[in-house]
């Protein structure tokens, strides 16, 4: 059964959801599943703007016959090659013999490259000086490198002024019906995974997203279609902000992520001993544990707030090989811009803090508390010391 949406009146919905992916990307848990969207445009031509991954091609095939009742599909274009959208390409082509490629150099070379037994004879090669028609509808396409691809374009339809983003205003979680963000309550209920979303994919490149927005502000849009989850039409402006304090590293909030890897509780304590005197202090915080925890959640709360404390047992003589995760990924993403605190703990010789030092240096503008040292537990008369570790946390928030 075909299940499609209007988006506009000549524009639809084709896409589809999967709740039963583990893990996006083999990495990233998705306990609310993911979306592929695809929008196919009836204009004097047909054209349709990227495909699916192959796990919803059953009904995304569905969608397409449906809305083209008939019709031959003039164009496709392929604005992002990474197999979640682009791994039902080479079916569509087997399907539509009749479609055009529209698409940059780039994806071309990706496209033979992850489909080397189609010959691409059929192709438009586009640049940002290309001019795209489809009867009534003009397109411009903008290039978008490493958002999150460096093939990565976006496309703006200058008649109805929709622009489709590729990854770029995505969010995880499959749609439930509600196409549009209007339909739910983004702010309340989808923020978390948009950020967890866009820290975890795109939070490596905010310099190119940046890059983006810039050129995307000289456009009247009024529309977002973006590669998964919502379409934006209402409140375009609060989305774009988020996204203006992720890719320039800005915290959204005042506040705390405390993450502690703790082997017998003892430095989990002692993190639980800190975070109620930051709430005496008024802070606000949020705790973690490494274990528990996947490191791509804490990224995303640590892109949120403005303060981070890690805290490690010594472990083969460095910090906590799943805080050591934590790390790797913080750094990977390009954390930058915050407070951090250190509490290391150790049986003997308590040797965590210049491991997660040592982890955390090519990591840009952060400054670095004093770090507070224990050994085996936190003592009753290291009370002042987690007082002073406060109170340096709270005044350099209300500072
Ligand atoms: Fe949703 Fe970069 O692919």
């Amino acid at each position: 059964m075909y299940c499609t949406r209007n988006v506009t009146k000549d524009l639809f919905w084709v896409g589809g959801n999967d709740r039963r992916l583990a893990l996006f990307e083999g990495v990233y848990q998705i306990p609310r599943g993911v979306s592929y969207n695809s929008y196919l445009l009836l204009d004097e031509k047909t054209v349709l703007f990227d495909t699916v991954d192959t796990a919803v091609s059953q009904v995304f095939f569905e969608n397409i016959d449906h809305v083209l009742n008939g019709r031959k599909l003039d164009y496709l274009v392929v604005q992002h090659m990474e197999p979640d959208h682009s791994g039902t390409v080479s079916a569509l082509l087997a399907r539509h013999p009749e479609t055009v490629v529209v698409t940059n150099s780039k994806v071309l070379v990706q496209l033979k490259n992850y489909f080397p037994q189609i010959a691409f004879d059929s192709v438009q090669i586009v640049d940002e000086t290309t001019e795209f028609s489809t009867g009534t509808h003009h397109f411009r396409f903008v290039m978008a490198p490493m958002v999150h691809w460096p093939e990565v374009m976006v496309t703006y339809d200058e008649t109805a002024k929709i622009l489709f983003s590729a990854d770029a205003f995505g969010t995880f979680g499959a749609l439930d019906g509600a196409l549009f963000a209007d339909e739910v309550d983004f702010f309340r209920d989808h923020l978390d995974e948009a950020r967890r979303y866009y820290t975890n994919i795109v939070g490596k490149y905010g310099v190119q997203v940046q890059s983006l927005l810039k050129k995307a502000a000289g456009l009247d849009i009024q529309m977002i279609c973006p590669l998964h989850g919502f379409v934006w039409r209402e409140n375009l402006g609060a989305y774009l902000e988020k996204y203006q304090l992720w890719s320039s590293y800005t915290p959204e909030e005042q506040g705390v992520v405390l993450a502690y890897a703790s082997v017998y509780g003892n430095t989990a304590n002692a993190v639980d001993a800190l975070a109620c005197r930051l709430r005496d202090r008024g802070v606000t915080t949020t705790v973690y544990d490494v274990s528990v925890t996947p490191a791509a959640d804490i990224l995303a709360a640590c892109f949120r707030y403005s303060h981070v404390v890690l805290a490690s047992p010594t472990y083969n003589g460095k910090c906590f090989v799943k805080m050591e995760d934590l790390l790797h990924d913080l750094a990977n993403h390009n954390f930058q811009n915050r407070t951090v605190a250190l509490m290391e703990n150790g049986s003997w010789t308590p040797m965590a803090a210049k491991s997660m030092t040592d982890l955390l240096s090519g990591c840009k503008n952060l400054t670095l508390l004093e770090p507070l040292s224990m050994l085996c537990t936190l003592k009753n008369e290291q009370s002042a010391q987690l007082d002073v570790l406060a109170d340096a946390i709270a005044d350099s928030i209300s500072a």
